[in-house]
This record gives C-alpha cells, structure tokens and sequence, in this order.
C-alpha cells in the first residue's frame, strides 16, 4: 500500500463538501490503492455540523481513509497538504454588489493562500470551487509567493461536462463519443464553450449541429446551466460540482485520456492572447501530475476572438477590482 497523501477540503460542511468527501475517501479521487488523511476546514460556527459530517466519514469504514482532521485553523488544515479543494466561500448576500462580494471572497482566499504558502507541500495542487473561483484562485495564488503559479487553478470542468451532456444530447451520441470540447475563461456566463475542434464519434461536431443552434441555444444554455439548476432546484448545482472537482484533481494527478484533453481555469503565461497572470480556462492535457495547455489550436476567427476576449476583459476587471488588496 502507498503512503497517504494529504487532501485538505475547505467549506467541508457544506453541500458540495457532503457530496465529495465520501467519494475522495473511497478512493475514486486519487485511486483505490492510495490512502488518503482528510484535513477539513469550516469556519467556527460550522464546526458542530462538520463533526457531524465526520461521524458519518468514520461510519463508513472506508478502508482507504487513513485519518481525519478537523479545524477552523487554516495553518492546521493546510499542514503539509499535497492536495487542496478550496470550496468554502462568502456567497452572495442581500443587497451585496459584485464588488462587495469579490472584496469578501478576497479577504478569505488572500488568508487561505497564505497559509498555503506557509505550511502546504511545496507540490500543493489546489483546486479553486468557490466562486469566483477564477480570481479567488488568482489572489490565493499572488499570497503564495514562494510556490510555483501553476500550483493553482479553477475549476471549469463541470462547465465542460455540462458541454458534454447537452452536445451528447442534440447529437445522439453518448458523451464518451465526444472528444475535445472547450471551455475557455471564466466560470461565469461569460465563458466560451467552444466546439471548433471537438468531433463527435470522429467528425467535427460542427458539421452535425445547425448552426444557429450552437450560437444561440447551445453557448448560452452552458454559460447559464448554473442559474437553471438553482432555479430548478432552489440551491446551487452541488453532487455535479463535487463529481467535477472529483474529475478535475484525478486528472491533474493521474493524466488525461489520449487524444481528448479537459477544461482547467490555469495560470496564462500568455497563451492565445490572453493577459499573463489571469487565471483563465484554457484546453489542457495532464501527465506525470502536470497540466499542460494545448497549444496551435486556430483561434483566429471573428467569432472566437470576441468571445474569448469578452471573458478575459471580464477577468481583468476582477482582478482591477481586487487589485488594491494583492501584495
Ligand atoms: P455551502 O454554502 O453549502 O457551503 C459552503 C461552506 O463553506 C459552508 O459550510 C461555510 O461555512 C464554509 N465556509 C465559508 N467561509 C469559509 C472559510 N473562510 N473557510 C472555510 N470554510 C468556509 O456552499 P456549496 O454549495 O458547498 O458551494 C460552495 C462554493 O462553490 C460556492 O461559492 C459556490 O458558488 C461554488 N460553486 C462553484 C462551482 C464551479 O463550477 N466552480 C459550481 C457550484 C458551486
């Protein structure tokens, strides 16, 4: 059996949290054969609910789950974690602005990276959730300065399930006949689901959906699938998010397919265009526990552009919004 491996969740009392601690400590994270000590974060009033939720983590006897902790001390839940889900985040409250709100998440994610920074591996793997998960990502990043940018990305890749589903659907083919889908940006209406490059069952998806309706059903049901579900369901999309989370760090650690790649929120180093330093989703491959992004792929047209410039421009003025409280 392998050594375990430190996996900090932060919100662990919440819902997405309830719907994805079980599954990384049966092993469907990091794999059956490696055992896992869960370090929990919540915030001091949340620590009844979460002991709670530990009962029931010990009730399961997982045989892979090699500990648990449980704090509301970031330096403790980050304590030499080579793996961090940084979910919990201040939602929106009444009356709150946009800028209030980033402001606040900024105030958590700017500790949060700290801590990192302080007490996590030196080859931590963080995975941002909480929303906005790009520029949360961004300033727990920029308080991190002795670990390497790429350390932290966003989580994208339930956006780009959901591209999966609804492309499966109209075509009427299963999702694993999909391959090379694209999300590119932010995790907010203004992301760009992009199928220039993406085949179903070998073809290019493209030449199988009108037109018309890949413009003007197909993007903007992705980019608002989110606000469906709370409407449907009256509480944010959580069992979905926890698998996309799931998806995400399985990914990172263990390789993408052959010949497919994934949406990941990752540190622009320029790519396409866009503004170094943002936390923007870009198509990625993954092996031996890096992502990389796909380069040479053709984003010259008219349409592209505009759409992958619009989420940047919306990127860029989170981060101006925020920038007074970045080091
Ligand atoms: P929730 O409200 O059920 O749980 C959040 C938990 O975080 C609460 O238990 C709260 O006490 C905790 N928390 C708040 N501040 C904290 C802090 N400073 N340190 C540690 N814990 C803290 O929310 P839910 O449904 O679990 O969603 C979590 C976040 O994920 C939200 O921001 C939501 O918008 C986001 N989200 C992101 C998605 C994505 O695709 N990137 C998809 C769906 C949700």
């Amino acid at each position: 059996m392998k050594q375990p491996v430190r996996v900090a969740v932060t919100g662990a009392a919440g819902n997405i949290s309830y719907a994805m601690l079980f599954r990384i400590a049966s092993g469907e994270m990091l794999g059956k054969d490696q055992p896992v000590i869960l370090q929990l974060l919540e915030i001091t009033p949340a620590l009844d609910a979460l002991k709670g939720v530990v009962m029931e983590l010990e009730d399961c006897a997982f045989p892979l789950l090699a500990g648990v902790v449980q704090t509301d001390d970031a330096n403790v839940a980050f304590k030499d974690a080579d793996y961090a889900l940084l979910v919990g985040a201040r939602p929106r409250g009444p009356g709150m602005e946009r800028k209030d709100l980033l402001e606040a998440n900024a105030a958590i994610f700017s500790a949060q990276g700290k801590a990192l920074n302080e007490v996590a591996n030196r080859d931590v793997k963080v995975l941002v959730v909480g929303n906005p998960a790009n520029t949360n990502a961004l300033i727990a990043q920029r308080n991190a300065p002795d670990l390497d940018p790429r350390n932290f990305t966003a989580m994208t890749r339930l956006d780009h399930n959901r591209g999966l589903a609804q492309l499966a659907e109209e075509t009427n083919s299963t999702v694993n006949d999909i391959k090379k889908m694209i999300i590119w940006g932010n995790h907010s209406s203004t992301q760009y689901p992009d199928l220039t490059e993406c085949t179903v069952n070998g073809k290019p998806a493209l030449d199988q959906v009108d037109r018309d309706w890949y413009e003007n059903s197909y993007i903007p049901s992705v980019q608002k699938r989110g606000a469906a579900i709370i409407e449907a369901r009256g509480a944010s999309s959580a069992a979905s998010a926890a698998n996309a989370a799931i998806a995400h760090m399985r990914t990172w650690a263990l390789g993408s397919d052959e010949n497919d790649w994934v949406s990941m929120g990752v540190y622009s180093q320029g790519e396409y265009g866009i503004a170094e330093g943002l936390i923007y989703s870009y198509p990625c491959t993954c092996a031996n526990g890096d992502w990389k992004i796909v380069e040479g792929l053709d984003v010259s047209s008219d349409f592209s552009q505009e759409k992958m410039k619009a989420t940047e421009q919306e990127l860029a003025e989170e981060r101006d919004a925020v920038e007074h409280l970045l080091p």
